[in-house]
């Protein structure tokens, strides 16, 4: 087989399934297929870079690393729209361009909400994507944009061609990239438009193929040279080959024009991506020397802006969350509204010189919106619903610690006063949370951190109540359906942890992972240890004054034992289960465990082994009663046989365990 031939048919092959797959949504292979082909064809481009064609689609994956963007002068500038925002301005425009000329049609198409990107032809190669910069000078962002997967990479005619469109995150996307941030304890990006923004804007383009951009095009530069319509132009760039936007209409005039601009409204809530409003052209092109230009943008085309989705409902109550800066932020508490997809139940107010100065009153019917589609906000107050309510006053003690707050000159924050202030301190709830104590998976650091952040989080028994947040918390950037599901559902598993993970859990001092073991032999339930005076506890022989007394004084603290009851009312276990370790065969038995444990970590079988009266040990000895011996077992295995120690391996370990975990 001629290897030259075989790149180029791999070539064609790969770039067309790209295009059935990514811009006509018609998969003609199948995945293993598409992979395939794609391994070859590297391989093959590897040994042989001279037969590597110009549209090879292995550039898709990035790799380059640059040191910066160089800079490109667009031979005809980028320019942007004007924009309308109800129908009174939209007539207002469709009268100025009557005023200029006759005999006209307008094209409709969405607004798609990420960023412009200018992207030249040569004899049909793609060659060079800019960004719009200023209009007139922008960044070469080539590299980049040769990842997004729909673009292509060679055009169905050899032509040269400059074309313009809009660069965007799809919403599936932004979550997963938002997963990936949160994960690696980076800021989230605030809505698709930014993270689309500052992915382009990444140096190493392999992070932005991971990203998955994608991109529809709608305009072609110095298109008379194609074309003589608008409409004409998205159907010749679908031809060529680009993604461009399904959904834009050929409208008659202004009046079907604002009936089309309806039904937009209610389609941009069922699509995948972000969309801002719809952008209105007068479809032929020989008028627009006549309408004419400003400055800034044509007077041939505008863009309608779509009214953020705003609801009404009742402010039930201010509360006031804090942060981990210890800066106290007031809440909205409202009677549950659906806005833009989903229930609302708490907004943010910012602060109180943004509560002050709308005077919002607790009781008042206010209107919400979510900002950038995302955050919910309360813009302001319906003044005729207003009865009796009493003008908001912001509070002047912390609302978890009872410290003053303090307001510097200049800030409109508050901020807790107190150093110590378990608000922000939330080192409490991830040292609960964790691997050592309740192990509560998925419930890590960064998670704890957001959740604090966003108010959902302040005390221990917060991470039990977050289940009646379900639905706001499936709209956390990063978080989702599944996340959220899987973060529930580890709560609700957390609450039958053994009695000495909940003790050692609490963080009273000085009970760490082993006191509180030994503590539950003794007192097997929570009650009876709260009961316990610390000299009661003194009789224990592993405990110390230091340790009763501690452990005497934390259950005397009020407020330690509301979190008790609280939690128990939540319905976390409070005994320690007393196994019938008699009928187990590991009762009284050495265990050691090695080798690699896939079906259970060494921590939950150390537990269940304990739990049936057995002890781990670290190393065997003739003290040995059993080996577990996990995935690459090494001398402890060895040692095992030689002492003639009975071996299981982690299947076995399993099955005698079944029914006692
Ligand atoms: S036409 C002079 N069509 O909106 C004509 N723009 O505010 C300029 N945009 O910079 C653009 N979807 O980033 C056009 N279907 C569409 C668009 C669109 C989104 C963006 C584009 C432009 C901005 C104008």
């Amino acid at each position: 087989m001629d290897i030259r031939n075989r790149i180029k048919t791999l070539t064609e092959l790969i770039n067309q399934a790209n295009i059935d797959y990514h811009t006509k949504d018609q998969p003609t292979i199948t995945d293993y297929q598409y992979d395939q082909y794609l391994k070859e064809l590297r391989e093959l481009e590897e040994a042989y870079p001279e037969y590597k064609e110009a549209d090879s689609p292995t550039e898709k994956i990035g790799g380059l690393v640059l040191d910066g963007f160089e800079k490109v002068t667009h031979q005809v500038p980028m320019m942007s729209l004007s924009n309308v925002f109800n129908e009174e301005e939209l007539r207002a425009f469709d009268d100025k361009v009557r005023k200029a000329t006759t005999n006209y049609t307008y094209t409709s198409e969405l607004k798609i909400d990420g960023l412009a990107v200018s992207l030249l032809y040569e004899k049909g190669l793609f060659k060079r994507a800019a960004t719009r910069g200023n209009g007139v000078v922008g960044e070469d962002i080539t590299q980049n944009v040769k990842t997004i997967k729909s673009l292509p990479l060679r055009l169905t005619e050899m032509i040269d061609i400059e074309v313009r469109g809009e660069i965007y995150m799809p919403h599936k996307s932004f979550k997963l990239a938002n997963e990936d941030r949160m994960n690696a304890g980076e800021a989230l990006f605030q809505n698709p438009r930014n993270a689309a923004a500052g992915t382009i804007r990444q140096l190493d383009s392999t992070i932005v193929a991971k990203r998955n951009l994608d991109l529809f095009v709608y305009t072609i530069v110095n298109a008379t040279q194609y074309v003589n319509t608008q409409k004409d132009a998205l159907e010749y760039l679908t031809h060529l080959g680009f993604k461009v936007n399904p959904h834009y209409a050929h409208l008659s005039d202004i009046d079907a024009l604002i009936k089309q601009i309806e039904s937009y409204d209610a389609l941009r809530k069922t699509l995948s991506y972000d969309t801002d409003g719809v952008v209105i052209k007068v479809n032929e092109f020989n008028r627009y020397e006549t309408i004419g230009y400003t400055a800034k943008f044509p007077k041939w085309a505008t863009a309608y802006k779509f009214q953020a989705e705003q609801v009404e409902t009742i402010l039930k109550d201010i509360t006031f969350q804090i942060g981990r800066t210890g800066v106290v932020t007031p809440v909205a508490e409202l009677e549950p509204v659906f806005v833009s997809g989903t229930t609302v139940a708490r907004a943010t107010l910012h602060n109180e010189d943004y509560i002050l100065a709308k005077d919002i009153r607790i009781g008042d019917a206010v209107v919400v919106h979510k900002a950038g589609e995302i955050i919910p906000e309360v813009l302001h107050v319906v003044k005729e619903k207003r009865t009796n309510q009493t003008p908001f006053m912001m509070i002047n003690t912390c609302p978890v610690c009872g410290h003053e707050l303090i307001r510097h000159e200049g800030e409109a924050d508050y901020y807790c006063s107190n150093p110590e202030c378990p608000g922000k301190n939330i080192n409490s709830l991830i040292h609960f949370a964790s691997r050592v104590a309740m192990d509560i998976d998925t419930l890590g650091e960064k998670v704890v951190e957001m959740l604090h952040e966003l108010g959902y989080l302040n005390t221990i028994a917060d991470i039990y109540r977050l289940k009646d947040y379900r639905d706001e918390l499936v709209e956390i950037p990063g978080f989702g359906e599944k996340k959220v599901e899987k973060l529930l559902s580890a709560i609700e598993t957390s609450k039958t942890q053994t009695l000495d993970r909940l003790l050692f859990g609490l963080g009273i001092k000085h009970v760490g992972a082993k006191v509180a073991k030994t503590l539950i032999k003794h007192y097997p339930t929570m009650d009876s240890l709260r009961q316990a005076t610390a000299e009661d506890l003194l009789h224990i022989p592993e405990i110390g004054d230091m340790i009763a007394i501690s452990i005497e004084t934390y259950f005397s603290d009020p407020k330690k034992i509301e979190l008790i009851e609280d939690l128990k009312n939540l319905g976390l276990n409070m005994t320690h289960e007393v196994v019938q370790a008699v009928a187990h065969e590991f009762n009284g038995k050495t265990i050691v465990l090695t080798g690699k444990l896939n079906l259970f970590s060494r921590d939950q079988a150390t537990d269940i082994i304990e739990k049936l009266g057995g002890k781990v040990a670290s190393s065997v000895s003739s003290k040995t009663d059993f080996v577990v011996a996990g995935e690459d077992a090494g001398s402890k295995l060895k040692k095992a046989n030689e002492l003639g120690i009975p071996v299981m391996d982690e299947q076995a370990f399993k099955e005698k365990i079944d029914g006692y975990n």
